[in-house]
């Protein structure tokens, strides 16, 4: 069995998770009328855009609104999810029994294409002067990090098991514009976050990828191998609000914030090590 869409030719049909949330909300109007379906699946209700918009309300931990997103579609892009640092009361169950659920219902569909959206917190606590690209170990900066860590892991099991394509978005900074200096590395446009989701839709067959997430920042410390794979190349630069942003650093030199690629995510409940080996 080859990786792959199963309809060669023919765009997909999508599933959207999360779609009521902002990445959602920027995606369906840049998608409204371009897939053959556009499944739009939230617990918040989603108004309709096209006439090929279905909606599918409700929380994707019940396995019934699971398997009812999932029928019939060629491609789940899964949003759905707690976006930041909280609780394991929060975080397990939203990011990573649900993900668990809902991609375990879409495999027993037939779906053949994953894409997940993943998290520069996947990799946060490598050291912020080195350049990374995919090969370096994973280094989660928090429970939510370690939750896409998870998703991550469970992409590639299917891959590699199953013959399915799936693409992992380490997203960076998702925003109308970057507001600190860390983002200007890590921003990712509007136009450009889009433009990242279709292409993973839409390329040939990939197998399996991991792609940052983020527009051609000048000062980006992350770099994509995969991006070219797919076929996305990314238009939009933080460069622009440098000079305004240059001073909005998150901390001092050397603060676990400024240290680390994953910012004010470390430094949250970090406890230094006095005197001892450096992490
Ligand atoms: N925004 C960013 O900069 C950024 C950066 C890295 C990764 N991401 C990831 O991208 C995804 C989307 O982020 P966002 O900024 O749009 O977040 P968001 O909070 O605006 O949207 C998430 C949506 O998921 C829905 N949701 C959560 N749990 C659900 C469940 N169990 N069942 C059904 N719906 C559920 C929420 O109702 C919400 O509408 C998240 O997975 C997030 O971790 C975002």
């Amino acid at each position: 069995m080859t990786a792959g869409v199963e309809r060669p030719g023919r765009l997909p049909r999508v599933l959207l998770t999360g779609a009521g949330g902002g990445i959602g909300r920027c995606l369906h109007q840049a998608f409204a009328g371009r897939y053959p379906l556009l499944r739009l699946a939230d617990r918040v209700p989603v108004a309709p855009r096209h006439a090929t918009d279905e909606v599918v309300t409700g929380d994707l931990l019940d396995p019934a609104v699971a398997t009812a997103a999932v029928q019939g579609i060629d491609c789940v892009v899964h949003l759905a999810g707690i976006p930041k640092e909280g609780g394991w009361e929060q975080i397990l169950p939203d990011n990573i029994v649900a993900t668990l659920g809902l991609f375990e219902a879409a495999r027993a569909a037939g779906v053949r294409r994953y894409v997940f959206a993943s998290s520069n917190h996947a990799i946060g606590f490598h050291e912020a002067t080195r350049e990374l690209g995919i090969e370096e170990p994973v280094r989660p900066d928090s429970r939510y990090g370690v939750s896409k860590v998870f998703g991550e892991a469970l992409c590639r099991m299917f891959t590699d098991k199953y013959a399915v394509d799936a693409c992992c978005l380490r997203i960076g900074s998702f925003r109308e514009r970057p507001e600190d200096a860390r983002q200007l590395s890590t921003w990712i446009g509007h136009r450009d976050m889009a433009e990242l989701v279709r292409c993973a839709i839409e390329a040939p067959a990939y197998g399996f990828a991991i792609v940052y997430g983020v527009s051609a920042n000048r000062r980006t410390k992350w770099h994509s191998p995969d991006a070219a794979r797919i076929g996305y190349v990314p238009v939009q630069d933080a460069e622009q609000w440098a000079a305004e942003l240059e001073q909005a650093t998150l901390g001092a030199p050397g603060s676990p914030a400024v240290r680390f690629h994953g910012g004010s995510y470390c430094a949250a409940e970090y406890v230094p090590i006095e005197g001892g080996p450096t992490r």
